[in-house]
């Protein structure tokens, strides 16, 4: 990473003092320097129902960033199946119970059939650090593959494997770095330029002793800026890391669950099967529960050294919430949802960009959205655009090794009528850009 690089923690942060703001003066005096929150002046919200998110003045606003979320706030069928739950039963995981059974048979419908076995755990920070273990215990390397601005979590190990975080020192010696799929890094053919890059890294890794175990990417590189195309460029890569005797890992914890338009995960999109499959945050709509999906061999294998036993992993409110979601994905239609809605939102941002010399490219699928922003400043325009639209009732991101593009990840269940307040308040916002940045 070079000095301008940002790390995604800066993205969007609250950077000032508590003022005479006292609920922040306690934030800061409780979560001391590990405080990270959103804005100049950050919000204090109440309530959340649907797409629409309340603040403690009044001010509702539109969530157009939200991932965990998914099916909506609150989803009140969600809600309900937590609270049963919870009033009946929760208990750690060494003891059966059939809705964590029902729920994985459910959930594993919607994968591949070679991906048989599931470990439940509580973020996708775990959920990486497992899939890291089994990758390293199948192959016996330690190197691993990202992309240049990659997130995957919190512990040491996934750290280590995310450049959007090291704000300090080199990539560590057992990581290799790979540019995003794009004309400008690859030329012509961005997803062949991006497995050839995968076949060096490879190499590189294994001259220097420490051999592929995986190659891991999230399926819609969305720290990277947002990148889903072209679809098929995920197969190559993954061929390219199994060419070299690695696994490929999925990280679907931003994707999966629909967001895509195009089906349940992010990696069918690009038509391939990864070895390992990790998925998180919109599982449990706002209950913290997580995973690893994947083939039945290589977990035995992994199992043969440690075993792992998660605590409030596969309990059954995690399985009642991760249920529910999956029911209101499927009976509500939200998948088609986020595929009619994605379309039409892009068709609508492409307009707005071919008349603005502001915007540099608008990217994604269903809806999982990247625009990025054009010029040396292009990260500074991108963070006067979160506090416009924030100014407007509307809730965006930052992504993107720069922070040069806005992150767009309403609600699945997004209406049309949410969207042109979007596309309203995006314009005007573009509009109100100061001439230069
Ligand atoms: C792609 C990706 N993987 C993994 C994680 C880590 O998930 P968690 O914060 O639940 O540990 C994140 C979190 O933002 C992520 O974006």
């Amino acid at each position: 990473m070079t000095a301008r690089s940002r790390s995604i923690l800066d993205m969007n942060a609250f950077q000032g003092i508590a003022g005479g703001d006292a609920l922040l003066a306690r934030r800061l005096a409780n979560f001391g320097a590990a405080s990270v929150l959103f804005y100049d002046q950050p919000i204090e919200l109440v309530r959340g129902r649907g797409q629409w998110l309340e603040a403690a003045d009044g001010t509702s606003y539109l969530d157009f960033y939200n991932n965990v979320m998914s099916v909506g706030h609150c989803h009140p069928h969600v809600t309900a199946a937590i609270t049963a739950q919870v009033s009946e039963l929760t208990i750690n995981s060494r003891y059966l119970h059939p809705k964590v059974e029902t729920y994985l048979e459910q959930l594993k419908a919607t994968l591949p059939v070679a991906l048989s076995n599931a470990v439940l755990c509580c973020s996708g920070s775990e959920a990486n650090d497992l899939a890291m273990r089994i990758a390293m215990k199948a192959t016996n390397a330690r190197g691993f593959i990202v992309t240049e601005a990659a997130y995957h979590g919190n512990t040491r190990a996934v750290t280590e494997i995310s450049p959007a975080s090291w704000t300090r020192g080199g990539c560590p010696e057992h990581v290799r770095i790979v540019a995003a799929p794009t004309v400008a890094a690859y030329g012509a053919d961005p997803g062949a330029g991006f497995a050839a890059a995968i076949a060096t890294a490879s190499a590189d890794l294994k001259a220097a002793g420490f051999g592929l175990a995986a190659f891991i990417c999230d399926s819609i590189l969305s720290s990277d800026g947002v990148h889903a195309d072209p679809p098929g460029f995920l197969a190559m890569a993954a061929d390219a890391a199994r060419a070299a005797g690695g696994l490929c890992i999925a990280d679907e914890v931003q994707p999966g669950f629909g967001r895509t338009g195009a089906g349940m995960w992010g990696f069918s999109r690009h038509g391939f099967v990864p070895d390992i499959v990790t998925i998180g945050k919109p599982m449990g709509n706002g209950y913290p529960i997580a995973g690893v999906v994947t083939r039945p061999e290589l977990l035995a294998q992994f199992c043969e050294d440690t075993g792992y036993f998660n605590t409030f992993g596969a309990n059954p409110v995690a399985a009642a919430a991760g249920l529910a979601v999956l029911e209101v994905i499927r009976d509500e239609g939200l998948i088609a949802n986020a595929a009619r809605r994605g379309d039409a939102l892009l068709s609508a941002l492409r307009d707005i960009a071919a008349r603005s010399d502001r915007i540099a490219a608008i990217r994604g699928a269903g809806l999982f959205l990247g625009i990025e922003m054009s010029g040396p400043d292009a990260g500074v325009t991108v963070r006067c655009m979160t506090e416009a639209m924030r100014a407007r009732r509307i809730l965006i991101g930052a992504a993107g090794r720069f922070g040069e593009t806005l992150k767009l990840r309403p609600p699945l269940s997004l209406t049309e009528e949410d969207a042109e307040f979007f596309l309203k308040g995006f314009a005007e916002a573009l509009d109100g850009l100061p001439a230069t940045q």
